[in-house]
């Protein structure tokens, strides 16, 4: 077909984001040359190190240096010494916020040969098998700016945070999900908590419902996250699409990738539906100050990262192909990481998938 050239705005971070990003871009390499696809990369030192040294995580005009880009991977972001709440709010939810990527997706699948916890977790591509996705909204929810402190310090302090919901943003994530599902095994879960939390998720649960009734051919349940929160434990299988708020998403889709077997293989994507702006993509796990600088990191979940984004960018084949370069990886069983019950390193994993793909 014919040629496609994508420019690249790579943002490594702190900690194994650096190790994993490059396994991820040799990956991208080497698919894009089997479709015709090729990558110019951008990289950026936007971390808590960076800010360590000049006060800021990225600097003022960065989501412009991004803005025109095709597509964002990002490693991780977090280090001792700048918190938590610091590096995410000054970077990851700038940019979610700004490029309106309001659906963070995350598949979970168990994979043959991955010692999951769960004896009944069957792989995902056996007659049922784990496979769901979670459809986080990514956009406002629990993640709210609104509220503060009072009396700090005082025997009367208090701390309140709004949680907030509109009627645009429950409407297009609840779209999102239902969407998907047409193009899966047709069956949508909304996680809620109507009977507890008494505006915001009937609020939640009147708008999927009213969304629903576009989508006749899917399926639908309306469940309380407590209850659904037990059944994928008990029960993951039984989950195709399940849509979530941004806390109880956030909280699911964790879970989720645990029950698979490994957070070191679990991806995700920040995605902009209406393309108006470059969309995200970075594994769910962290900087794992425990093994960074060992050059033990698994690689898996930035390049099926680097898969979910040669999907968003308009080729599937290529994003499948990354999956099942994965998939064959892992049940070959000879070159896993140590998360996964192996000895082999990042580089050994990503030159045992990178031979998949030549
Ligand atoms: P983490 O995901 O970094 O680590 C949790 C555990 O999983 C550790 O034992 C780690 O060694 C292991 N692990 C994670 N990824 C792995 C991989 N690819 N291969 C092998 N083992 C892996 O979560 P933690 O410890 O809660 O957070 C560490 C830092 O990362 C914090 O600063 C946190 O804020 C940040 N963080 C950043 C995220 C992001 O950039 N989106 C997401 C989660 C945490
Ligand atoms: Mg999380």
């Amino acid at each position: 077909g014919a040629a496609h050239r994508y420019r690249i705005a790579l943002i490594p971070g702190d900690g194994i984001g650096r190790e994993v990003i490059p396994p991820a871009t040799a990956v991208l390499d080497a698919v894009g040359r089997r479709h015709g696809v090729t990558f110019a990369y951008d990289g950026f030192d936007w971390s808590c190190e960076r800010y360590a040294a000049e006060g800021s995580m990225m600097p003022a005009d960065g989501l412009d240096r991004i803005r025109r880009h095709d597509a964002i991977l990002l490693g991780a972001v977090g280090w001792q010494g700048v918190p938590d709440h610091v590096s995410l709010w000054q970077l990851l939810i700038p940019i979610r916020r700004e490029f309106a990527q309001y659906v963070n997706l995350r598949p979970i699948t168990v994979f043959e040969g991955v010692p999951g916890p769960l004896r009944a977790a069957r792989p995902g591509d056996t007659d049922g098998g784990v496979d769901l996705v979670v459809v986080r909204e990514n956009s406002e929810g629990e993640y709210s700016e609104v509220g503060g402190r009072f009396g700090r310090g005082t025997a009367g302090e208090l701390a309140l945070q709004e949680a907030v919901f509109t009627r645009a943003g429950v409407s297009r994530i609840a779209d999102y999900a239902f969407d998907l599902a047409t193009r899966r095994r047709g069956h949508v879960t909304s996680a809620t908590k109507s009977n507890g939390i008494v505006h915001t998720m009937p609020f939640w649960d009147e708008v999927v419902a009213s969304r629903a009734e576009a989508f006749p051919g899917v399926r639908w349940r309306s469940e309380h996250i407590d209850a659904l929160a037990a059944k994928v434990v008990l029960d993951p299988s039984s989950f195709d699409v399940i849509v979530a708020s941004n806390l109880m998403g956030d909280i699911l889709s964790d879970l989720a990738a645990a029950v698979a077997g490994s957070i070191g293989i679990a991806p995700s994507g920040n995605l902009n539906p209406e393309r108006e702006y470059p969309s995200m993509f970075e594994p769910v796990h962290g900087s794992a100050p425990d093994i960074a600088g060992k050059g033990v990191a698994n690689p898996l979940g930035a390049i099926w990262s680097a898969g979910l984004m040669l999907t968003h960018l308009g080729h599937p084949e290529a994003g499948d192909e990354v999956l099942a370069a994965i998939r064959d990886t892992v049940r070959s069983g000879k070159t896993l990481t140590r998360d996964l019950g192996g000895t082999a390193g990042t580089d050994e994993l990503t030159r045992a998938v990178l031979e998949r793909l030549s």
